[in-house]
């Protein structure tokens, strides 16, 4: 009898980006809850590692940053991408060990959970070599979170709807940024909920209209075109940020010494509390990190350049070739 050879995988390993949103246009709250959104998120190199192995029972374990913070069951993004993929691959019940290694802040803004999410899908297609194609895992990946979608793509792209429907943006040239991390995490919803009240009480006192559909910002993408961060910098926006300085006011404080020791652009990261401070080139990215820390006015800095690419598998341990009957 003839066997097919089909290469089994005992153990893979995915690396995800953190994202940073160079614009962020909130619009008002649709029916579902959400709110509509018209964003270019950019993939920046600070990464978070998902390894995944065959098991008879589902765990997760974190390391790293933050790692007492990140919960280890169902409610954890990742379990919950391993399970929809099991059910969308047809192997309803399949196990599997999650390990989680993290270099993202938890609840900074990066999108670190996203990219935790949009890891272990990657990890499990190929792990139970599912076969699913890059449409099918961000289909997958909307029903998981609205900045999923993103994290397995990466690079420099438009989001509208919630942020998940995406459409690649031309983006010429290498950025670099510091990240400032602040001491406490702030939870998406909650800057959200807070931007409707700040606004709510802004159009009863007859100072701004009601929030219009949200639009995308052409001189940005212009800027973005011509590959020069000083244009770049100036056309930063991010609607979430007043709701992430009233829940942090000492937020202001970080964005002001970013912005005096020569950034070209200081924004709050999505829904914070991480300030993102793009520099002139990777020195003046370093030179910012270090002032930053001696300013006193952040937990911690890292420097990272966009844009990245999505999640990708970076090491396969254990391959070996299984014979299957034909
Ligand atoms: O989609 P995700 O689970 O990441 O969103 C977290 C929370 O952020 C949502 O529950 C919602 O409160 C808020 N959100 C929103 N509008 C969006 C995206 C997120 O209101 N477009």
């Amino acid at each position: 009898m003839i066997s097919a050879i089909r290469p089994a995988t005992a153990v893979v390993t995915v690396r995800a980006p953190a994202k940073v949103n160079l614009q962020l246009a909130v619009g008002p709250v649709r029916a579902d809850g959400y709110h509509s959104l018209v964003t270019v998120f950019h993939a920046v190199s600070l990464f978070d590692d998902v390894t995944v192995a065959r098991a008879d029972k589902t765990t997760l374990t974190v390391t790293g940053e933050d790692a007492a913070a990140v919960p280890t069951n169902r409610s954890n993004l990742a379990w919950q991408a391993a399970s929809a993929l099991a059910k969308a691959s047809g192997q309803r019940g399949a196990s599997v060990r999650i390990e989680i290694r993290k270099r993202i802040p938890v609840a900074g803004g990066l999108a670190g959970g996203s990219a935790d999410a949009a890891a272990t899908l990657v990890a499990c297609n190929e792990l139970w070599q599912a076969g699913l194609s890059a449409s099918e895992l961000a289909e997958l990946a909307a029903t998981l979170g609205s900045d999923v979608p993103f994290a397995l793509v990466g690079g420099t792209a438009v989001g509208r709807g919630r942020g998940d429907q995406l459409t690649p943006a031309l983006a010429a040239g290498t950025y670099h940024w510091a990240l400032a991390f602040g001491h406490e995490g702030l939870s998406t919803g909650h800057a959200y909920g807070t931007l409707d009240r700040l606004r709510d009480a802004r159009v009863a006192a007859g100072e701004q209209a009601e929030p219009g559909e949200p639009e995308l910002s052409h001189p940005l993408m212009a800027a973005l075109r011509s590959g020069d961060p000083e244009k770049v910098g100036p056309l930063l926006t991010n609607d979430l940020q007043p709701a992430a300085l009233s829940l942090q006011p000492s937020l202001r404080r970080t964005l002001t010494a970013g912005r005096e020791h020569g950034a070209l652009g200081a924004i709050v990261s999505g829904s914070g509390p991480t300030c993102a401070f793009l520099a002139r080139d990777a020195a003046r990215a370093r030179d910012i990190a270090v002032a930053l820390t001696g300013a006193g006015v952040c937990r911690t800095v890292a420097r990272a350049s966009g844009p990245v690419p999505g999640a990708v598998v970076v090491r396969e341990r254990d391959r070996h070739r299984d014979r299957q009957p034909s």
